[in-house]
């Protein structure tokens, strides 16, 4: 007689797994060279509900650097720390439609279009920069702990490569300085840039930062809170309408949920008051999207009916049915 009893999502994270796990299109990104050592074969799905409950299937627990991904982190933060409209005299909320690392600043006032691209979240580092000074990449690290429920550290090698090779973040940074936006000093702001691009996750990691967003800032399991509630919707928001670069337009059409990728190969989903989602596969797609963590979520959303504007989407009903 059967005794154990799976639980019917973690049946289905099985599944979408399964069923992704022989799709190999893409690429690893080589354009850091430390990130062309990655195992393009590497793969993980991990969901985390807003109670705290972890369902993961793969390579969770294998370490990646968190990249892009730190974008809306770091975007709450200063929202956090300096307020809405320090931030937002800095930093746009429009979509750029351009890719993630576009040399391009808004008409007007300059300003990056938003803080999901690389001009706009050095934008964000440098006034982090200004506000911690030498402090500021512990008290980074500090905050990313916190939203993992876990202290977190720096692969050093990914940081130096970047360091060494980020020639085109380099001419972004002093393209805003140019124009009045990063003030004090721009190698220090570029440099906590590629620290907290820097900073080592795992799949399961991402999945409950990503459920501490959708737990309204609270981290589901420590009870700690880790980012104020306005900030979170404001973070939501931009990953709405940003987190996907170029594919942002496709992916609120075809999924529906906030989200956020990393050149890595993480991507982390966000269905508000229910769940996490976090995928890591290092092969991308054109736009710089994990190829795999691309479909699964779409097929997550599908499956389980998170698209926002979809009308099954009934808040947290469907996790009242598989307690
Ligand atoms: O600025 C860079 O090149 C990287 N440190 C982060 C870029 C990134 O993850 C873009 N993602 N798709």
């Amino acid at each position: 007689m059967e005794t154990t009893h799976t639980h019917e999502m973690q049946l289905l994270v099985n599944s979408v797994h399964a069923k992704y796990q022989s799709l190999s299109e893409g690429e690893v990104a080589t354009y850091i060279p430390e990130l062309s050592k990655a195992n393009p074969d590497d793969f993980g799905v991990c969901l985390a509900t807003s109670d705290g409950r972890v369902f993961a299937a793969g390579d969770c627990d294998r370490p990646f650097t968190i990249q892009s991904i730190s974008k809306p982190f770091t975007f709450g933060m200063a929202i956090d720390e300096l307020g809405q409209e320090k931030v937002l005299q800095y930093v746009g909320v429009e979509p750029s439609g351009d890719a993630f690392n576009s040399i391009e600043l808004q008409g007007g006032n300059n300003r990056p279009f938003n803080p999901m691209v690389n001009a706009g979240a050095i934008t964000v580092a440098a006034l982090l920069q200004a506000q911690h000074g030498k402090h500021a990449v512990s008290h980074l690290l500090d905050r990313f702990s916190t939203f993992a429920g876990r202290p977190l550290t720096i692969d050093q090698a990914v940081y130096e490569s970047e360091r060494r090779t980020g020639h085109r973040n380099r001419a972004i940074v002093h393209l805003l300085m140019n124009f009045g936006i990063v003030h004090d000093d721009a190698e220090a702001a570029l440099d906590l840039y590629f620290q907290q691009c820097s900073i080592l996750i795992t799949t399961r990691d991402l999945a409950l930062m990503a459920a501490t967003l959708s737990n309204m800032g609270i981290h589901p399991v420590t009870g700690k809170p880790a980012m104020n509630l306005p900030s979170v919707k404001d973070v939501l928001s931009v990953m709405f309408t940003c987190g996907m670069y170029d594919y942002s337009g496709q992916w609120a059409y075809r999924v529906g949920v906030p989200a956020k990728s990393g050149v890595a190969g993480g991507v982390m989903a966000v269905v508000n008051r229910q769940l996490g989602i976090a995928t890591y596969s290092p092969r991308l797609d054109r736009f710089g999207n994990s190829r795999r963590g691309v479909e699964v979520c779409a097929d997550l959303a599908s499956q389980l009916g998170l698209h926002v504007f979809d009308c099954l989407n009934v808040g947290s009903g469907f996790l009242n049915t598989m307690l």
